[in-house]
């Protein structure tokens, strides 16, 4: 189809369907979820290469995410090709990924690839690249130009809200009814790699001005002075995030004003320097882009961007520890956890597991497509195509489960093969890696990648899945022994989730459920819904 086609096409869908809610991020108590057409939804995600939103491209696409089992595509749309000459804009590659998504029965979300992308300005349109008079670009300390636009410049602003409301009208047009698109990132990883801040003269004017007092208040500091006043050491990359962050607050809120998807900032954590020589921190501007909302700007982030609803960090490396800090950073009362971008490492799979029992809305590894980038020779990862195969039937049920606080889940580490989740007074006991024998420790797995996920659908009722490990119900010895009690298995179906409703398949007893259910090696994609009741433990129970 050529481009008119495409758009007409696309605009004769949205007048004839009928009208939903908005996609949105529903909070209960500490608890979120994305809602999609009135109905909770998990983003089971990939991320595509940098370079793949293009008609050339998009075929080695789909077929990587169809093999990858994934519900919802994260592609870019680039600043430079939407709006090549000023006002005039091309919207054929956005039209074409909300086609290639419903054709493929995919939710969408784009990634405004504009003023920043990793700390940098490379998507911005020639005629901003070529004109640094009208639209600064930030100085470094030695005042050279930098491949960065200030955030603190009134036209640099203005050039990207107008380009960004432009794409959220032709979005609302054309899928303001079928909500294929979901959510919108707003730039990519921003700050500035080159320089801890803008020291351009405009710049500098407003670092020596007082900080405004709304955000001294929203970060308890009393103190009303400069920045360096207020931040001392901090204050290079204080100013910075605040720069960024009310900048991309106002890009987002007159997006938002055009059409009200939901919002969010993938951001370029900052790692441990392990490596480095003379110091015991990464410098802003050089291991990350300053003023991004790193872990230490999540507060300033907050209080300067309310109309993003989600800061959302990428994650690159295997270290599980740094894995689990990360997650525990952004997991706030006050923010959604989202991780938008992983690499495919050893560890995603378990990574996976892990953000679910943080009640994340989603996940995503980068790099999905056969355009031979990131997959060399059509090499799917393994660990997140059975993942998103086994949560795929169930993500409604897990976006609602989580969201009422009711899941949690338990991921193998080398050294720790039992696990146990508490449910007020029920012990639901992971144990990885088989052959286990009565009385011993499970074995483990080899490489460490077991994982359960239990949720409590009834006082005595679970749903319960994972890989490679068995799952018991006890009470807690306490409970047990105050209240003479024992737990004993009524029922166990094995089943899935239809369109919302419990399809049994079969009823496990015997070898399967004796031991605990068991989520033996070789037999993925089970999921159970388990049944309990309280037995006495121990008295003459006959009836006088
Ligand atoms: C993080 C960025 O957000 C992506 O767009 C991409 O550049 C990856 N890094 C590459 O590894």
């Amino acid at each position: 189809m050529n481009s008119c086609r495409i758009l007409a096409a696309l605009l004769i869908t949205a007048a004839t369907l009928p009208a939903q809610s908005m996609p949105h991020i529903e909070k209960r108590g500490d608890h979120y979820a994305m809602v999609v057409d009135d109905k909770p939804f998990l983003v089971l995600g990939a991320q595509i290469n940098n370079s793949s939103s293009w008609a050339s491209t998009l075929p080695d696409v789909w077929p990587a995410l169809a093999d990858l089992h994934v519900n919802t595509v994260e592609a870019p749309v680039y600043w430079e090709l939407m709006e090549p000459q000023q006002g005039k804009f091309d919207f054929a590659n956005v039209d074409l990924l909300v086609t290639g998504a419903r054709e493929h029965h995919l939710k969408l979300v784009l990634l405004w690839f504009g003023t920043w992308k990793n700390g940098q300005n490379h998507y911005v349109p020639e005629w901003i690249k070529t004109d640094p008079k009208k639209y600064p670009r930030e100085q470094n300390d030695r005042g050279k130009l930098l491949d960065v636009m200030s955030p603190n410049s009134t036209s640099n602003l203005e050039a990207d809200k107008h380009a960004f409301v432009a794409l959220l009208h032709h979005l609302k047009e054309i899928d303001g009814s079928q909500h294929t698109v979901i959510m919108i990132q707003v730039e990519n990883e921003s700050g500035s790699v080159g320089s801890v801040r803008d020291f351009s003269p405009a710049a500098q004017k407003q670092f020596q001005a007082p900080v405004p007092s709304a955000l001294a208040r929203a970060l308890h500091k009393d103190a009303s002075g400069t920045w360096s006043q207020v931040f001392a050491t901090n204050a290079d990359e204080s100013f910075a995030a605040y720069s960024t962050s009310s900048y991309i607050n106002e890009v987002a809120k007159a997006g938002k004003a055009e059409y009200a998807l939901p919002m969010y900032c993938n951001v370029w954590i900052t790692y441990p320097v392990h490596a480095l020589e003379n110091r015991n921190r990464p410098s802003a501007g050089q291991e990350y882009p300053s003023g991004g909302a790193q872990q230490q700007n999540i507060a300033i982030w907050k209080a300067a961007a309310p109309s993003i609803d989600v800061l959302a960090p990428d994650f690159y490396s295997d270290d599980v520890p740094l894995f689990h800090s990360v997650v525990t950073a952004y997991d706030r009362e006050d923010n959604p956890l989202f991780i938008p971008e992983t690499g495919i490492g050893k560890n995603v799979g378990r990574y996976f597991f892990y953000v679910l029992g943080h009640g994340a809305i989603g996940f995503s590894p980068f790099g999905i497509d056969y355009t031979n980038w990131t997959l060399k020779k059509r090499e799917i990862p393994d660990s997140i195509a059975e993942n998103y195969a086994l949560i795929g039937p169930l993500e409604a049920q897990v976006a609602q489960l989580n969201l009422d606080g009711k899941l949690q889940t338990a991921v193998e580490e080398p050294g720790m093969a039992r696990q146990d989740l508490k449910f007020g007074d029920v012990v639901a006991t992971a144990s990885f890696g088989f052959p286990q024998s009565d009385g011993e420790a499970p074995p483990g797995t080899l490489d460490a990648h077991g994982r359960v996920l239990v949720a409590q659908t009834g006082p005595l009722e679970f749903l319960v899945t994972g890989f490679d490990a068995s799952v018991s119900f006890t009470f807690t010895p306490a409970y047990a022994k105050s209240n003479n009690a024992q737990i004993e298995i009524l029922r166990a179906e094995e089943g899935t989730y239809d369109n919302g409703i419990w399809k049994t398949t079969r009823i496990w007893n015997g070898d399967q459920t004796d031991r605990g259910l068991n989520f033996g090696e070789g037999d993925h994609g089970q999921v159970v819904r388990i049944r309990l009741h309280s037995l006495p433990l121990t008295g003459d129970l006959a009836t006088h």
